[in-house]
C-alpha cells in the first residue's frame, strides 16, 4: 500500500485532530503517503482530496473540531453519489481508507469496503454509543465539559434554591448524562434506554427537598422519556418549594480543546487503524477495550443497539441518596 486517505464524516468530535495527525505520522513512518478528504462523504464525492504532510497535521492535536471538516452527506447514500464518490478513490490513488466518524460514517465504511476499498474505521462521537469500543473520540472531553457546566449550575440552584434540569446530547444513549450526572452529583438522570415515570421523578425531589437538599439536579439525555421540559413543567406545577429552571446545553458540548485522554485515546486509534490497514485489513473498526486496541468487523459493530452502561446505572442509584 503506497497511499492511503483520511476522513472525517458525522458530527465533529475533540480529539478527532489528534486521530488525524496519528494517521498521517503513522503513515509517513511507513513510508506510506496519507491524503485528506475534506467533508467527510461529501468531499469524496466532490474530489477534495489533498495531500498532507507532517507539518500539515502539527500542533493540530489540543484543537476541537476537525481541520478536515465534517459532513453529513445524503448524497453518498443514493448510487449515483456513491459510484461517484468509489471512483474519486480510485482515481486518488488511494489503496486504503481511515474513517473517523460515528454510527453512519461507519456505515459508509462497509459499503465502501464491499464495493472493494480496504477501509478501516475509528468510533468518533460524543455519544459513546458505538458497539465493540468502551470508548469513542470526544467522550471524555464532551463529559468535561457537561460536568463544568453542572458544577456551575448547581452554585446557583443551591443559593436560589432550585430545581434545574439540563438537558444532555447524547441522541439515543444515555451514557454522557450518566458519566457527567454521577460526577456532578445530579440528584437524578434520566436515560432514553430506560423510560421514566414522571412520579418516580417528583418523588426524588420531595425526597431531595425532605432530606434538606438546597437543590434538585436532573440531568436528562435528548431523546429520553418524559423529556427535558416535561420535567421542568412537571416539576414547576408540583410546587415542590424548588423553583424550576431548564438548561439545554447544547452544541457547547461538542466543542473545545479534547482532554489528555481523548488525545492518547484519538491517537492509539488512528495508529491502530493505519496498522490494521498495512496488514491487509479491511472492515473492521479499531476499538479500545481494557485498554488494549482491538480490531471489531464492521458487522459486529453495526447490528447492536449499546445498552446503558449497567456499572453506571447502578453507581448512579447509589451515589445520589
Ligand atoms: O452524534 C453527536 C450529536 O452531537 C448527538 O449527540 C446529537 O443528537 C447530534 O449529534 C446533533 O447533530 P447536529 O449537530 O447535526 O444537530
Amino acid at each position: 500500500m503506497e497511499r492511503i486517505g483520511v476522513l472525517t464524516s458525522g458530527g465533529d468530535a475533540p480529539g478527532m485532530n489528534a486521530c488525524v495527525r496519528a494517521v498521517v505520522r503513522t503513515a509517513l513512518a511507513h513510508g506510506v503517503s496519507a491524503l485528506g478528504i475534506r467533508r467527510g462523504y461529501a468531499g469524496m464525492i466532490d474530489g477534495e482530496f489533498e495531500l498532507l504532510t507532517s507539518r500539515a497535521v502539527g500542533g493540530i492535536a489540543r484543537w476541537g473540531g476537525t481541520i478536515l471538516q465534517t459532513a453529513r452527506s445524503m448524497e453518498f447514500k443514493t448510487p449515483e453519489g456513491f459510484a461517484q464518490a468509489v471512483e474519486n478513490v480510485h482515481r486518488s490513488g488511494v489503496e486504503g481508507l481511515v474513517v473517523i466518524g460515528g454510527d453512519g460514517s461507519l456505515h459508509g465504511a462497509r459499503e465502501l469496503h464491499k464495493a472493494g476499498i480496504a477501509a478501516v474505521g475509528v468510533p468518533g462521537s460524543i455519544d459513546n454509543d458505538i458497539c465493540g469500543t468502551e470508548m469513542s473520540i470526544g467522550v471524555d472531553t464532551a463529559s468535561n465539559t457537561i460536568l463544568e457546566a453542572i458544577d456551575k449550575i448547581k452554585d446557583t440552584a443551591s443559593s436560589h434554591e432550585r430545581a434545574f434540569v439540563i438537558e444532555v446530547m447524547g441522541r439515543r444513549s444515555g451514557y454522557l448524562a450518566l458519566a457527567a450526572g454521577i460526577g456532578g452529583g445530579a440528584e437524578i438522570v434520566i436515560v432514553p434506554e430506560h423510560p421514566t415515570d414522571m412520579d418516580k421523578i417528583l418523588g426524588e425531589m420531595k425526597a431531595a427537598h425532605d432530606r434538606g437538599k438546597p437543590h434538585f439536579i436532573v440531568v436528562v439525555a435528548e431523546g429520553a422519556t418524559p423529556t427535558a421540559t416535561e420535567i421542568r413543567d412537571a416539576v414547576a406545577a408540583a410546587h415542590s418549594g424548588f423553583d424550576a429552571r431548564l438548561t439545554v446545553l447544547g452544541h457547547v458540548q461538542r466543542g473545545g480543546s479534547p482532554t489528555a485522554a481523548d488525545r492518547l485515546l484519538a491517537t492509539k486509534l488512528g495508529t491502530g487503524a493505519v496498522d490494521a490497514l498495512l496488514a491487509g485489513k479491511s472492515g473492521v473498526m479499531v476499538g479500545i477495550r481494557a485498554n488494549e486496541t482491538v480490531l471489531v468487523d464492521f458487522d459486529e459493530v453495526l447490528v447492536c443497539n449499546r445498552p446503558a452502561d449497567a456499572d453506571l446505572v447502578r453507581l448512579d442509584e447509589i451515589i445520589r441518596l
